[in-house]
């Protein structure tokens, strides 16, 4: 199944995700939550590098190298350490992650690592990925980990396992912001209170950014809330968003802090991120990924 190195190098991106739409439907008795949410992938992506090695290790660059926990950091380490255990052998890497996304942000930059590694190392172990069962061991990692290895605009349920194809979505700008400040998602989850929403099935083929905004109006994200009170800075970045002429529609993805603006382009949402009123905001403008990340 597997043999040497051929490759001296293998590149892969590790794209950030939002979440158009997150339903809260239900908790399960080990306490995770069953979700209904539209999962959209963007422009703006980690990198991670991979090199043939005799040991496992991983080197951090890149504006948030600094943010990481030991946990995010792991997850890249834990996923090669689970992939080699699967596989059965004792091959190594030298991996370089170049962290462009932020940490604890509700972007799923930490799931959005392990996928590109379980993909990178298959290619850099000369290993057929179909023949693996990735998403076991990416479950395993994380609940958003599956979605990243489908690396496509999805549906998911259960509490991230279950994934459909998302019906199609329109090209659209995309500014997203937070005030740098990290929210912890296991945390933002328990203060969520209230019933469990019961969504009617989202079968919504977008006509344009503004049919898709009309159709986001009607979902939202049940962790707002919880995620304001935990940190009053969600509401004011939803608030700024909100008041940029361009946008579209503006919501949280995941548990937070990241909120998003949509708009009709890429252009649209940088000259939209001059307009945000405070300097020290991380601001990122990008679009909707065309390509698939796996
Ligand atoms: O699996 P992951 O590490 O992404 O989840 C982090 C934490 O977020 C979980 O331990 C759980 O507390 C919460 N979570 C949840 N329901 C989900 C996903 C995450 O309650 N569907």
């Amino acid at each position: 199944m597997t043999g040497a190195s051929r490759q001296t190098e293998v590149v892969r991106a590790a794209p950030a995700k939002i979440n158009l739409y997150l339903k809260v439907t239900g908790r399960r008795a080990d306490g995770y939550h069953e979700l209904d949410s539209l999962v959209a992938f963007t422009e703006l992506h980690d990198v991670l590098t991979l090199r043939p090695a005799a040991d496992l290790s991983l080197t951090v660059e890149g504006p948030f190298a600094g943010t990481l926990t030991d946990q995010t950091d792991n997850l890249v380490l834990a996923a090669a350490r689970r992939l080699r255990a699967v596989l059965g052998h004792e091959l190594g890497a030298d991996i370089t992650l170049t962290k462009n996304i932020p940490v604890a942000a509700g972007l799923g930059g930490g799931s959005a690592d392990a996928a590109a590694a379980l993909y990178g190392l298959c290619e850099l172990w000369d290993v057929d990925a179909a023949g693996v069962d990735l998403v076991a061991i990416g479950a395993e990692l994380g609940a958003d980990v599956p979605v990243c290895l489908y690396g496509r605009p999805a549906l998911v349920s259960g509490i991230g396992e279950q994934i459909t194809a998302s019906p199609a979505l329109p090209a659209a700008g995309v500014l997203l912001v937070n005030t740098r400040r990290p929210l912890a998602t296991p945390e933002v989850f328990r203060a969520r209170e209230g019933p469990f929403s019961e969504p009617p099935p989202f079968d919504h083929a977008a006509d344009g950014v503004a049919g898709l905004a009309e159709a986001l109006v009607a979902r939202g994200n049940d962790l707002v809330s919880a995620a304001c009170a935990m940190c009053p800075d969600v509401g004011e970045v939803l608030s700024a968003l909100e008041r940029l002429p361009s946008c579209r529609y503006a919501g949280m993805s995941g548990s937070g802090a990241t909120c998003f603006g949509l708009f009709d382009a890429a252009s649209i949402a940088q000259d939209a991120a001059r307009r945000l009123p405070e300097p020290g905001w991380w601001a990122a403008a990008t679009s909707l990924r065309s390509k698939p990340a796996g």
